[in-house]
């Protein structure tokens, strides 16, 4: 069984590729068949990069979930649509089958629509991994409204910004979240969000951990309340908002080169035809089978490849709520074996963590039922790509590197399970629709096969950013000024004889600390809101489990005796203004750093250091003080 816009062999890569690239328009009404549609489009393709605007089957009219949910009940009722892996071992999992999950979600449509929520309003969601997640996200674009989830290791103060920016009225959470062995008190965080934030008109709170909340009268109420009187209203059906092409699906906030995260829009046709175009054929999905994708829903590749690419397809989707290494770190084979996954789609930092605590997690595990693997979020290193190959795919499955970006919304560049091989620490060959070009330092394009140089892509793809919100221009200058006519992904990469692309990093101030992207200016920022704190910067390093770590060089006021409390509380802001995640590992307090004559931070010199080099850190005689380079590597590690 396979589905009809599934490659099937090499030879038709190279052809659908070939097509893709020279007939898009033709290429994409093919595929775009093979989804439900209320109304066809007019035209395939218009674009130009340089307002950007791009249209995917301009003048269609849809809705995604009819596509997700509404058109498997023929044939797969009865299939799972969504299992769920509990936190906790002892707890019992649960199966929807689409049936269920559809049920549920018009439920939870009639539940918004009964709170005031419209097409086109802004809803934030901000809950753990639990199935309510999944029918929040689908209830909403069953409406119409526009979702922003937010991940739940995101501070207050990052969840008042997103809301302010996206004015969401509404917000959808839990009153906690189990993750490994502890509570997180989500409801908290959004109630200290909410103080800057009177604007928002409704928040509907799961229950979940039944840790005590405060709910606020008129404004806070409860997810099963809620429910109970959608169902005695007795309407158990939510006919599917119509939706144009091009209206938005969805808001997710991603971080880049400026302080300020930004909103990146994605719209409901093109997104939806490449999530599933992506799914079915980076992971050769086959029909039936259990597909594990160990995202959590709040960054990009849980909307495309835990809800959207597999429900799209009527495939089943395995979600799981914890993490890891709890209750130890043989969870995720566990959970394999126990619902016989098929393919397992997971980080190159979860694989690194995993690989620390050796072979001992593994005993006892078959793993007989993995056919795939895939990895996702940062650079695989070799060691970390065997030993995923030999100890989990035992060299029988493909692992498939998959690159691709928020703003990309699935899968650009990877091989393709048992159709392209797969090379250790290579992301491959482009997807048919994806021209990828390498461009130079002086801006032109290198033409030859091998090349190496910054990443641009020369063509639109229905799933492309279509704008970041609220701000159309920061959408054209982050992405499409950079190099005339084209979207600069802000990676660099190389190209082999055969056209094989290798991804090398972020060439832009963008760190990516366990697969999540944190701008250094952002850090920077959260650091000098620290009272005493003159001055900051903030470069990655290479670490051993997170792929990069965050090392921050700190400028402080005179007068601080115990640096090791000032560490702690810069972190404690950090944490604050942020969260957790953009915690830096290292902080080496200075009194100056390495500045050009125009007051420029010379980051090379400070990248050098932090990464333990000490010899050639480069040209100096640009600094305005040399002396200040020395002064920072005899205070390192102090
Ligand atoms: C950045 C995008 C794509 C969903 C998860 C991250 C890096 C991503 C790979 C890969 C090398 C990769 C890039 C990219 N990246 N996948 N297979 N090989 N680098 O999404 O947060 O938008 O981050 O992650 O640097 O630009 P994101």
């Amino acid at each position: 069984m396979s589905y009809p816009h599934q490659i099937s062999s090499r030879a038709q890569y190279d052809i659908a590729y070939k097509t893709s690239i020279e007939h898009p328009e033709a290429f994409w009404d093919t595929v775009a068949k093979n989804f439900t549609w209320r109304k066809k489009w007019d035209k395939v393709l218009d674009w130009n990069f340089t307002e950007p605007k791009v249209t995917w089957f301009g003048g269609a009219k849809l809705n995604i979930t009819e596509n997700c949910l509404d058109r498997h009940l023929i044939a797969n009722a009865n299939t799972p649509a969504l299992i769920w892996e509990s936190n906790d071992t002892e707890e019992h999992h649960r199966i929807l089958t689409y049936k269920e999950l559809h049920f549920k979600v018009c439920q939870f449509s009639n539940v918004l629509k009964n709170n005031g929520v419209k097409k086109g309003d802004r809803v934030c969601i901000y809950m753990g991994m639990v199935p309510e997640l999944a029918i929040a996200v689908l209830a909403c674009a069953r409406i119409g409204a526009v979702h922003s989830v937010i991940f739940g290791g995101f501070s207050a103060q990052s969840i008042a910004d997103r809301l302010q920016d996206a004015h969401a009225e509404f917000i959808i959470t839990c009153d906690g979240a189990f993750r490994g062995a502890k509570a997180i008190a989500l409801k908290e965080v959004i109630d200290d969000a909410l103080i800057a934030c009177p604007f928002v008109k409704r928040t509907i709170v799961l229950t979940r951990t039944r840790q005590p909340v405060s709910m606020i009268k008129g404004r806070d109420v409860w997810w099963e309340d809620e429910v109970k009187k959608v169902e005695t209203q007795g309407n158990p059906d939510c006919k599917a908002e119509e939706m144009d092409a091009e209206d938005p699906l969805f808001i997710l906030y991603t971080s880049g080169s400026t302080g300020k995260p930004k909103g990146v829009v994605h719209t409901c046709a093109g997104y939806m035809v490449w999530a599933n175009y992506t799914f079915i054929n980076t992971f050769n999905y086959r029909p039936g089978e259990v597909f594990f994708c160990t995202a959590d829903i709040g960054w990009i590749t849980g909307h495309s490849y835990i809800v959207y690419g597999p429900l799209s397809a009527g495939g089943t989707s395995l979600m799981f709520e914890g993490i890891p290494t709890f209750p130890n770190a043989g969870r995720f084979w566990d959970i394999i074996d126990k619902y016989q996954v098929n393919i397992l789609y997971t980080a190159p930092t979860a694989i690194r963590s995993l690989m620390s605590f050796g072979l001992g997690p593994l005993q006892g595990k078959s793993l007989e039922s993995l056919r795939v693997l895939g990895t996702v979020g940062e650079p695989i290193n070799e060691e970390a790509w065997h030993w995923y190959n030999e100890n989990i795919g035992k060299k029988k499955c493909p692992i498939v590197d998959t690159w691709w970006q928020t703003e990309t919304g699935g899968v650009m560049i990877s091989n393709m399970a048992d159709i392209t091989p797969g090379i250790p620490s290579v992301a491959s060959l482009p997807m048919p629709g994806i021209l990828p070009v390498i461009m130079d330092e002086k801006g032109e394009e290198i033409t030859t096969p091998e090349a190496s140089g910054n990443l641009c892509i020369k063509q639109p793809w229905p799933g492309i950013i279509r704008t970041t919100y609220g701000d159309h221009e920061r959408c054209r200058t982050t992405y499409f000024t950079a190099y005339p006519n084209l979207y600069f992904t802000g990676d660099g990469a190389t190209r082999d004889a055969i056209g094989n692309y290798r991804i090398t990093g972020r060439v832009d101030d963008v760190l990516n600390v366990s697969g999540h992207r944190i701008g250094t200016a952002e850090v920077e920022n959260a650091i000098n809101m620290h009272a005493g704190v003159i001055e900051s910067a903030v470069v990655g390093f290479p670490h051993d489990i997170k792929g990069q770590g965050i090392y921050a060089y700190v400028i402080y006021a005179e007068g601080a005796h115990d640096h090791n409390l000032v560490r702690q509380d810069i972190l404690q802001t950090v944490s604050r203004l942020i969260g957790a995640i953009a915690k830096p590992d290292t902080i080496q307090f200075v009194s100056g750093l390495p500045k050009t004559r125009s007051g420029k931070i010379m980051r090379r010199i400070l990248r050098k250091i932090a990464e333990g080099e000490t010899q050639n850190l480069g040209d100096t005689t640009t600094l305005l003080d040399p002396g200040v380079v020395e002064e920072i590597l005899q205070g390192k590690g102090k």
